[in-house]
Parts: C-alpha cells; sequence; structure tokens
C-alpha cells in the first residue's frame, strides 16, 4: 500500500526535484499538489508545479493554488536564487494541464477530512502558509495528519536568508509557529541537514547521463541554481534541500537526527523566524520535532539517480 502524500511546494528548483523523485517512486502516492508563493510569487509556483508534472508525464495529477502571501508579513521571493521564473536552467513550455478548481487549502482540508486518520503525510518544501491557514480554519484536521516532513529551519548551520533564518521560515514565521506548536509528528529537513547534500560535478552529470528529459531538466536546473550558493559559500556545489524531505519518507535510514523542542522567532525582527531548537535539552521545553542534521550524502544521490532514471 503507498503511502498517501500531499506536497506543498513554491518550485524553484530543488522542489521540482522532490516532486520528480516523488513521483518516480511507487512507494508514495502524491494525493495532490499544492502550491504556495515563496521563491517566486503564487502565479509562477502554480505553473511551475504543473510544468514539472507533464515533464514527468503525471499530468492526470491534481496541482491546487493556494495562498499568495503570508499570514501576516509582506511576500519575500528568491528570484536571486531561482531565477525570474523559478525554474531558470532549461526552457520548458507552458503547462496544457489546467489548475484544479478551489483552493489548495480547501483540498488539503477535504482530503485529511474524509481519509482515515493517520494515513496522510503532508510534505511542505516552501513556507508554511497553506497548511497554518488549514490548521486554523479547521482545528479538526490536525489530528488526522499522519506525519509533516517539511524543510525548513537551521541550527548549527544558522540562516540562509538572515543571519538567523532560513527561507522558508523566515518567509512566514507565523505560519511555521502554527504548524511547530499544532502537535502533529513533525520531522524537520533544516540546512544542518541539507547543507551535507551538495550537488558536486559527478553528481550533475550523473543527472544527464540519464539520456532522459527529466535527466536533461534536472541537470540544467542544477547547475542554474547552484551557481548562486557556490559563490555564497565558495562551496564546490549546493545543496538540494527539498529532495530530502521525499528520500526521508522512501528510506529514513539514509538519515539521522535527534528529537528536540523547535520554536519559531516571531517577535524580534533581528532574528525573526529563526528555528531555536534547544539541541542540549537545557530547557523545559516539550520535544516537538525530529530534528535531521545528519545524511548518507553518497546513498541520497543514488536513490535520487535511479529514481529518477525511472521517468
Ligand atoms: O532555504 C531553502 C528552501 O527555500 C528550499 O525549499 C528552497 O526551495 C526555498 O523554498
Ligand atoms: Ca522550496
Amino acid at each position: 500500500m503507498a503511502r498517501k502524500i500531499i506536497i506543498d511546494t513554491d518550485p524553484g528548483q530543488d522542489d521540482a526535484v522532490a516532486i520528480l523523485l516523488a513521483l518516480a517512486s511507487p512507494e508514495l502516492e502524491v494525493m495532490g499538489i499544492t502550491c504556495v508563493a515563496g521563491n517566486v510569487p503564487l502565479e509562477k509556483t502554480a505553473r511551475n508545479a504543473r510544468v514539472i508534472c507533464e515533464l514527468a508525464g503525471r499530468s492526470e495529477v491534481r496541482v491546487f493554488a493556494g495562498c499568495d502571501r503570508p499570514l501576516i508579513r509582506p511576500l519575500v521571493t528568491a528570484e536571486y536564487v531561482h531565477g525570474k521564473t523559478g525554474l531558470d536552467g532549461i526552457a520548458l513550455p507552458d503547462p496544457a494541464m489546467e489548475l484544479q478548481p478551489g483552493h489548495a487549502v480547501d483540498f488539503i482540508i477535504e482530503t485529511l477530512r474524509a481519509e482515515p486518520a493517520g494515513t496522510v503525510t503532508l510534505c511542505p518544501l516552501g513556507p508554511l502558509t497553506n497548511i497554518a491557514t488549514a490548521f486554523t480554519r479547521a482545528p479538526d484536521i490536525v489530528a488526522k495528519v499522519q506525519q509533516i516532513v517539511l524543510m525548513g529551519g537551521a541550527y548549527f548551520e544558522v540562516g540562509n536568508t538572515t543571519p538567523a533564518a532560513e527561507f522558508n521560515i523566515y518567509v512566514d514565521p507565523q505560519a511555521a509557529e502554527i504548524v511547530f506548536r499544532s502537535g502533529v509528528d513533525l520531522v524537520v529537513m533544516p540546512l544542518d541537514v541539507t547543507h551535507k547534500v551538495l550537488t558536486t560535478r559527478a553528481r550533475i552529470e550523473g543527472f544527464r547521463a540519464l539520456g532522459t528529459p527529466v535527466g536533461a531538466a534536472v541537470a540544467s536546473w542544477t547547475d542554474f541554481f547552484e551557481r548562486f550558493d557556490m559563490a555564497k559559500y565558495g562551496s564546490d556545489g549546493a545543496p538540494l534541500h527539498d529532495p530530502c524531505v521525499i528520500a526521508f519518507l522512501i528510506r529514513p535510514e539514509l538519515f539521522e537526527g535527534r528529537r528536540v523542542n523547535v520554536e519559531i522567532e516571531t517577535q524580534s525582527e533581528l532574528t525573526m523566524g529563526m528555528t531555536v531548537a534547544d539541541w542540549w535539552g537545557v530547557t523545559d521545553r516539550t520535544p516537538n520535532a525530529l530534528f535531521m542534521n545528519g545524511v548518507d550524502a553518497a546513498g541520497f544521490y543514488a536513490l535520487l539517480t535511479e529514481r529518477l532514471g525511472r521517468l
């Protein structure tokens, strides 16, 4: 029985690789893709999600547009990383498939209400605005969520958007606070772990060597996407953040972390959006998240490349 998931996303090249990994993996049933404003505005993330589905030959996947701005703060986007389209690196045709009617938040609520409790996993890959809005509008669904596995946050690795905050959390800290305090079984893939799955020339050539449109697209996307982080960090490659979420669902043993308390800064502008992880247990705050900080990077890329080769 495939595990039922909803991917909430702001594509973004790394989101695209995560979505392709999910669509290539029979262990997972993608019930829908819900789009949110983040890397680029909602109109573009909702377009990009459909471009990715069509690239995978999966135009039957239901794609929904969701929130076009954070709960309270103004939208902050990341074209400087992802390019104007959000999927710069290769030009792909506009999608033929339509968006589903209805709002992504309503799809999340209706799906969780319709499915048996504990059978649907939420996989947020961008700001948590859609998830927080659904939890606020329909508190009854919180107890029905099997697990949330999200990409976001940072502790030892510090922020990538401000000195204190990682992008997904920084864009909508109030939404993150709602999700992290919801009591849901939460697995977090922060920069502490995603910065350990850096692209390399060989890994990108491994994508290209697949000899398929998917392989070519992923190689081109990662070529484009890595330039910003390599310049900033002086590294030899860039972190493929979002696919860590999907790889965890398929092979959790690739990852390691610690169950700790994680709170979100929502008061100070200086540290807004910081994920304050009590890694050493110095407070009496209740642990609420499995916070990952270790990964078998070679195993991750082997899984990713093998699965992409199936599309
Ligand atoms: O900070 C990295 C995260 O922000 C990734 O999800 C990337 O796609 C962007 O959304
Ligand atoms: Ca993302």
